[in-house]
Formats: structure tokens, sequence, C-alpha cells
């Protein structure tokens, strides 16, 4: 079957057909799913019957997998992380975030699996990054071109919602980090906004009060309709985006409804 790309938006996201994660997927194929996430950032594929060793298997193609300091993940395929509402509190995911920026080098991307979902809601959104850096006004690119911020994991899972010895350790693995405010994507050259609601703290030498309103709306200006994808979930769709130059927000509007996903999450390379 031939693949298809359809774009969703002009900004980001496209629907692939014609691709079966569940059979052996040759490099021609791997490649062209690579490049449309690449152009469009986010890419989603349905009605995908993956196990969690072929979810593994093909993330891997990307890169080195990551397995996350907090998350639970499977017994049997540890780089598969559960994002399952049984298992944890997963409010904190509905906030715009760069996953794991707290990382020296956060990731890549990663490839999500929709397992089980609520009779309604639980939608995701991304945003592109690059975009809403293309639409800032030149002067303000230059200027936010000589700023670095603060990234910190413990602004995102607070203690109230995780497991202290775990989250404990995990603040002692990872203290802050500091990021460029506008990375350069390493394939495509793109600059993007790189700082998100999720796990920024503060702009390396500014001031809380100037930091905070800056932070703010570069927060803003990232999320805008213009630069974002809303996606209704399927069970067996799998998205597959690229965390160096989108932000995503899960949406939690389903009360206590049961929602599991599969993440297998793609280390990337320092931000520069
Ligand atoms: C993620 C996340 C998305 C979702 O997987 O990184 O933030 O839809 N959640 O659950
Ligand atoms: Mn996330």
């Amino acid at each position: 079957m031939a693949i298809s790309i359809e774009p969703l938006t002009p900004a980001i996201g496209a629907v692939i057909a014609g691709v079966d994660l569940a059979q052996p997927v040759d490099d021609d194929t791997f490649h062209a799913v690579e490049a449309a996430m690449l152009t469009h950032q986010v890419v989603f594929l349905r009605d995908q019957a993956v196990t969690e060793q072929q979810q593994r298997d093909f993330a891997a193609r990307f890169g080195p997998l990551h397995i996350h300091p907090i998350y639970p993940r499977s017994d049997s395929v540890p780089e598969i992380m559960l994002l399952d509402t049984a298992l944890n509190d997963l409010r904190d995911n509905a906030l715009w975030h760069s996953d794991v920026s707290f990382l020296e080098t956060p990731s890549l991307g990663a490839v999500l699996l929709a397992r089980k979902l609520p009779p309604l809601g639980g939608d995701t959104l991304w945003a592109s990054a690059t975009a809403a850096y293309d639409a800032l006004p030149d002067t303000l690119k230059a200027y936010l071109g000589t700023l670095s911020a603060i990234h910190d994991l413990a602004k995102s899972f607070p203690a109230e919602r995780f497991e202290s010895d775990a989250l404990a350790a995990a603040k002692r693995n990872n203290p802050p980090v500091v990021h460029p405010v506008i990375r350069t994507h390493p394939v495509t050259g793109k600059k993007a906004i790189f700082v998100s609601e999720g796990f920024t703290t503060g702009i390396v030498g500014m001031d809380p009060t100037l930091a905070g309103p800056l932070l703010a709306m570069l927060y803003t200006h990232v999320t805008r309709p213009e630069f974002t994808v809303r996606w209704k979930w399927r069970v067996g769709d799998v998205a597959i985006w690229d965390n160096r130059v989108t932000q995503h927000y899960a949406t939690y509007d389903y009360g206590n409804a049961h929602r599991v996903m599969n993440r297998a999450t793609m280390m990337g390379d320092k931000p520069f």
C-alpha cells in the first residue's frame, strides 16, 4: 500500500496512511515517516495494533530510548512508559510542555499509542514552536537569541501527586539545567522557541519580575491556535512528534474515566 501524508493545518500536524507498524517496517517506509515528522512536527497513524515490543523497536530506529525517572513503565518492556490514570494523577500533562526539557539532552521525540480512552475528551494538542518563532518581529528574535532559560523537573511533578521517594531521587539526579531560549533544530536548521510552562522556571541573569512576564508572553504566543493542532484519539492511534520544536498539552476534561497511553521516548541532543 502506498504511503499518503495529509497535512492537518498549515503550521503543524499530518495524518499518515498506508503504514502498519505491526508489520516489519522497511527502511524506505521508516525514512518517509521520519521525513514527515520533520516536516509536520507531529504525525498521526490510525489503527496500529502494535505490541509494546513493536512500539519500542520502531521508536528505537529514531535513536536511543529514554527511561523516565518518575512515570511507571511496562514490566516486560521498560522503555515503554505508562501514562495510565489508574496509576498516576496525570493532571500535570494538562500544561503546555516539551517533554523532559529538564534534561541536559531533552528528548528528540516520542511515539505515543492510545490504549484506552474516555468516552469523550482527553484530546491532545501540539504547538509548533518554529511557526511561533517565525511570526516574531526580527528585533525580538534577535534579543531572545541572546537569552538562556532554566528548566526544572520539580515544576511539573508536584510533591503532593507523586510518590515521594521516586520524586526525591529524581530531583537529586536532575538538578535544574540551562538551555537557549531559541534553539536550532539539528537536522532542519529551523529555529524554535524553547521555553514552556511545564518546566521553565526563569531566565538566566534576569530578575523574575521581568523574566516572568517575558516567559508568560512567549508561552501565550507559542500556543496561539494558528500554531496548534488538536487530535481526537481513537484506540490504536499512534502520534509521533518532534519534541525539539513542539510543545504539547494533554487535556484533562474526562473526570474519573480511565485513559491509558503508552509512550516510547527517543533521546535527543543538547540544544544549541
Ligand atoms: C506525553 C504527554 C500526552 C497524552 O505523552 O508526553 O504529555 O495525550 N501526554 O497523554
Ligand atoms: Mn508530554
